[in-house]
């Protein structure tokens, strides 16, 4: 079963979010529209922040990765759920300090941060800047030097590990634009001393998304602390800090496998503990950056449907009024979901469809082949588990227009991101 607890069916047949019937929702708000469960949001950040305190002794942070859902409300809660965040750009970390997040638990990355980027990230105070090669170590250092300050670091390092996933979103293998090779690595720390106002903490490391198999993780964390042995081996400094990235993978339909986070993050405590003792090392301080797994299947996508091309022999388009513009996830991987007919949640699905976006690309599609509740124009369909890389990943491609986002907690309805509208659009144009 997905783990969407909050969804049920009313008494009118239709889906509700907590009680609140999302026909009802749609008609008040329109469509297309991001729904969010607060509680849900909340409950996954518990669940890592738990496990980290009770498997690894309260010695590390989890770090929401921004970059799977941003806005100003997003950071509050993180704020509140005693969180970090990672953040890849310097609008990401606009947000957060727009939203008055405490800088020193954030960590920036990226793989060309731009002089401007990385002077904001100097002034706003962020915690650790996850350096991603060795020209970038160069310029934060004149960076720094010129404001007199000192820079604490992460070195991101390609472990190798090839995790099981879409092609598209490996990142921690050799061949990947993120990082330097831990050959590279222990060369440019044999001469870190010239680097003045830098303060090396620890390494970084990232080694897919979506990964549904805790074993991964596992691996990356003893390649890592075998990695900081052999640096304290060949350069004499100790690493204190050890951030493993993010990649839980959350289910998207009932073929997806349960990633059960606790046990992954106490098997990978246990490992890094007894490796540390094995070689003997301090055991460093730990972050892990889930994003997916914290909001991912905190949120759906709510659509009305246009209209219903039937292609005999060949395959039914529910054509719906959003599209690859605010979900960009299945022209990108290929990604599947799971679709209800809100508007007949009791009826079972009977109907196989296509979802198709209203943009101009034949490969405008958000689903492919799925059942669906006898569909009918201006039926309202929702699409599950659309909270990360949906809203953060939304363009206005066609020059459509992005689409609120709307936070459920019990009987509480508020816009967190507003509807934008045609002004909005042309408000840049000259
Ligand atoms: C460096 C880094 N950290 C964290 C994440 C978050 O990954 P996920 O949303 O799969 O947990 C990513 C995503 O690709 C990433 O590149």
């Amino acid at each position: 079963m997905l783990q969407m607890d909050y969804l049920s069916i009313n008494e009118k047949g239709r889906l509700s979010m907590k009680g609140h019937d999302l026909i009802d929702i749609s008609e008040k708000f329109g469509t297309p529209i991001y729904i969010m469960n607060e509680k849900s949001i909340r409950n996954s950040c518990k669940k890592f922040v738990n496990a980290i305190n009770k498997y690894y002794d309260s010695k590390g942070l989890v770090l929401f990765a921004s970059k799977s859902l941003n806005c100003k409300e997003i950071c509050k809660i993180i704020n509140e759920e005693n969180m970090g965040i990672d953040v890849v750009s310097g609008g990401e970390l606009y947000t957060a300090i727009k939203a008055n997040f405490p800088m020193s638990k954030v960590h920036f990355h990226g793989n060309n941060k731009t002089p401007e980027e990385l002077h904001l990230a100097i002034n706003s105070g962020v915690g650790r800047i996850v350096v991603d090669n060795e020209e970038e170590l160069k310029m934060l250092n004149n960076i720094a030097q010129d404001k007199n300050k000192i820079c604490n670091i992460l070195l991101r390092i390609k472990p190798g590990v090839d995790a099981h996933t879409h092609e598209f979103i490996k990142t921690g293998r050799v061949d990947s634009k993120f990082g330097i090779t831990m050959k590279e690595g222990i060369t440019l720390l044999e001469n870190i001393q010239r680097f003045k106002n830098i303060n090396f903490m620890g390494f970084h490391c990232h080694i897919g998304s979506q990964i549904l198999d805790s074993r991964p993780f596992i691996l990356a964390a003893s390649i890592m602390v075998e990695f900081i042995s052999k640096v304290k081996s060949k350069t004499g400094l100790s690493t204190q800090e050890l951030n493993l990235g993010g990649g839980f993978g959350i289910q998207y339909t009932e073929n997806d496998k349960y990633l059960d986070y606790d046990k992954c993050i106490k098997e990978v405590s246990i490992e890094i503990k007894e490796k540390c003792e094995d070689l003997k090392l301090n055991i460093p301080y730990m972050y892990i950056e889930p994003g997916r797994s914290i909001v991912g299947s905190a949120g759906i996508t709510l659509y009305k449907i246009g209209n219903i091309k039937k292609i005999p022999g060949i395959r039914t388009y529910v054509a719906i009024d959003g599209s690859m513009a605010d979900n960009p996830r299945h022209i990108m991987y290929g990604s599947e979901y799971t679709v209800i007919n809100a508007s007949k949640a009791n009826i079972k699905p009977n109907k196989l469809v296509t979802i198709a976006g209203k943009c101009c690309e034949s490969g405008d599609i958000i689903s492919e082949d799925v059942l669906l509740a006898d569909p009918e124009v201006d039926d309202i369909i929702a699409i599950l588990c659309t909270g990360a890389y949906n809203y953060s990943m939304a363009s206005n491609y066609n020059r459509t227009l992005k689409p609120p986002i709307l936070m459920i907690n019990k009987n509480k309805l508020k816009t967190i991101v507003k509807r934008q509208s045609l002004e909005d659009l042309i408000s840049l144009d000259i």
